[in-house]
């Protein structure tokens, strides 16, 4: 399965997907990084791991809509089969979402539809909560909103401190991302081993 990643900044659940197909755990390519911070470390990362990077913002284009014409353009021409957000801070606008619906995924920080928007693990905790964790979703055109594929509860301690709980949900995040990704690839290859089955008989 070849995946396109979007990462708006330090990358580390790319990684840990990139490491997961070295390690042969994950049957998926990477064909493309996307990036919309020219700036991001997710790039040095991409750079280290030979895997092709491109990066522009819509600020570089006249409308929002051009800016994703010319990403759906590069996703065809890599022939990426699904789009992998992983820190990507961006609303998917509906010109993506019309050709990658149900075929592009984002991994969120607390456990949906609790503490969505960009600081998940920090409203969590300073909320009190006694409980978080991560999801994983399909997108839609709302903000961490979208079908539930997965999620993973953790405990809030008392002992505790926002950088501790942010270390637990990267490590989670680190693990599931990976797992998910290979049980949505060994659920199409078997539907694809059905369907072919049905039109043989
Ligand atoms: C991750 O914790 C991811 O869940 C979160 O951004 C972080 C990116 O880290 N995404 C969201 O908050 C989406 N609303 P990374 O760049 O090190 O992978």
């Amino acid at each position: 399965m070849k995946l396109a990643v979007f990462a708006s900044g330090s990358g580390s659940n790319f990684q840990a997907i990139a490491e997961a197909i070295q390690k042969g755990q994950l049957e998926a390519e990477i064909g493309l990084l996307f990036c919309d911070k020219k700036t991001a470390y997710v790039l040095q990362r991409a750079a280290a791991l030979q895997i092709p990077a491109v990066t522009f913002s819509p600020k570089d284009f006249p409308s929002k809509v051009q800016y994703e014409q010319e990403i759906l353009r590069l996703l065809e021409e890599n022939e990426i089969e699904l789009v992998v957000l992983a820190g990507y801070m961006r609303i998917i606008g509906a010109t993506l979402l019309a050709r990658f619906a149900n075929r592009m995924i984002n991994i969120h920080p607390s456990l949906l539809p609790a503490f969505p928007g960009i600081h998940g693990i920090q409203d969590a905790f300073e909320a009190g909560v006694a409980e978080t964790g991560v999801t994983i979703h399909y997108v839609d055109a709302g903000v961490d909103t979208g079908p539930i594929i997965a999620q993973e509860k953790i405990n809030i301690t008392t002992e505790d401190t926002l950088a501790t709980l942010t270390e637990k949900i990267h490590t989670i995040e680190h693990r599931l991302y990976p797992t998910v990704l290979q049980k949505l690839i060994t659920t199409q290859k078997e539907r694809a081993i059905d369907d072919e089955k049905k039109s043989l008989n």
